[in-house]
């Protein structure tokens, strides 16, 4: 089929498994750059992209994933403000920490941790953040350091004084937070990298490996396990876990920070900074409500049917408490839900990402599952049980899934 080379080409570019986003979203993408380069069909875009490197950066651009938001799992940002503070005491003023975002998109993740370091104390001369990222026009914007609505989530938005001046609608962020953070494009498949072994006493990259398939995400591992430190720590996103312990990685045990280090017992990682007290904020963005599933099996409902309306503030509720990091709350209000009302997808698919954050990768299977049982084509559900399973490395039933995900045909995380 004509479009497989375009699908070769981005796998082999940038690591992307086509399956994982949907080769319609691709092939969209792909109809697209034809009419923007004025190519007669896909024939002749292939060639116009052999014959340009601009117009192979513009592809990438149409079918990379940016989302991203300040503060996406707070646990992660408390807990490198306790493993910073032993570090800089370690290094002793010999250098400053050096820390890596990679893929840091458009800023929100590499100010994160300049904000945390710098509100926990950590002096702004101890630390440093390099952010990567594939996209040019990404890294652009995180230059310009200026924010709207989407990139603030959740209700512990008090950073947001602290750190930035309002101008209109746009946030801007203040010059004490953007001189920590360089940023640069750049490809974590990109061998230059190597160059860079052991520089990095924290790296995080977090929703990158989910759109890869398992050989390209254990290439990735590799390097990411090489530019971290030997005493360094790792930060990973929530679903990645499993196959960073097949390769001498294990987790630091803080909860929901979703942090690894090296095999071997480590004295001076080990000490663990106290568990805080903030909650997780889930990633369960408020999706229109499909019609309601009622297949059997799934759980059925208790009582009789309370009205409307108060099952769709109880949804409401919900999605505020699992995206302001309420997760013990979100849980509670879910089994509410169930307990009082015909089975949902939506609300399977918060209980699968509470238990996937919460490091209960079993449990967020088994609720993923049931999201499919209802709405069989459910697209983030889809992505990340086929994420979960490639972790366990079960990876042809994760191929199934992408399979399934590129049959739907939508777009995880768009
Ligand atoms: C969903 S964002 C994740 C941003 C941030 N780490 C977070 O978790 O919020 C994924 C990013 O990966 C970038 N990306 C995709 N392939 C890449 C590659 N091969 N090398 C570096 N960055 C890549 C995309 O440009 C996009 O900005």
């Amino acid at each position: 089929m004509s479009l497989q080379r375009f699908f070769r080409f981005l796998q082999e570019r940038i690591g992307l498994d086509v399956e994982s986003v949907g080769a319609p979203m691709v092939e969209r993408a792909l109809r697209q750059r034809c009419v923007v380069a004025q190519a007669d069909d896909f024939d002749d875009y292939w060639l116009r992209l052999q014959q340009s490197g601009a117009e192979q950066q513009a592809l990438i651009e149409a079918v990379i994933v940016p989302e991203t938001w300040f503060f996406r799992y707070p646990e992660s940002f408390t807990a490198l403000v306790g493993l910073a503070h032993k570090r800089v005491a370690e290094l002793a003023g010999a250098r400053p920490l050096r820390i890596l975002s990679l893929p840091c998109s458009t800023g929100e993740e590499p100010y994160s941790i300049a904000m945390a370091l710098l509100d926990g104390g950590v002096s702004s001369e101890a630390f440093r953040v390099d952010g990567i990222d594939i996209s040019p026009n990404s890294v652009a914007r995180a230059q310009q350091a200026e924010y709207g609505r989407n990139s603030f989530r959740g209700s512990e938005l008090a950073f947001r004084q602290r750190h930035f001046s309002a101008h209109g609608e746009t946030h801007r962020l203040n010059e004490r937070v953007r001189q920590q953070v360089s940023l640069q494009a750049g490809n974590v498949l990109d061998p230059a990298l190597a160059s860079r072994e052991g520089l990095y006493d924290f790296v995080f990259c977090r929703n990158l490996l989910i759109y890869f398939d398992v050989p390209t995400q254990q290439r990735v591992f590799e390097v990411l396990k090489r530019l971290t430190h030997a005493q360094g720590v790792l930060f990973i996103g929530p679903a990645e876990g499993s196959l960073l312990a097949r390769l001498g990685m294990r987790p630091l045990g803080i909860a929901q920070s979703f942090a690894y280090v090296r095999q071997e017992p480590l004295p001076t990682m080990t000490a663990l900074p106290p568990p805080s007290a903030r909650p997780l904020p889930i990633a369960a963005r408020v999706r229109p409500l499909p019609p309601r599933a009622s297949r059997p099996g799934v759980a059925v409902p208790s009582k009789a049917p309370a009205s409307r309306e108060s099952e769709a503030q109880l949804l409401a509720a919900i999605a505020q408490q699992a995206n302001s990091g309420q997760s013990e709350q979100a849980r509670a209000s879910c089994e509410r839900y169930l307990r009082q009302f015909a089975p949902r997808a939506q609300v399977y698919y918060w209980l699968g990402l509470l238990s996937d954050t919460a490091g209960d990768a079993a449990q967020a299977i088994i609720h993923y599952r049931k999201v499919l049982y209802l709405e069989p084509q459910h697209p983030e559900a889809l992505a990340h049980l086929a994420a979960l399973l490639a972790s366990q490395g079960d990876a042809a039933g994760a191929r199934r899934l992408q399979e399934r995900a590129a049959r739907a045909g939508r777009e995880p995380e768009r």
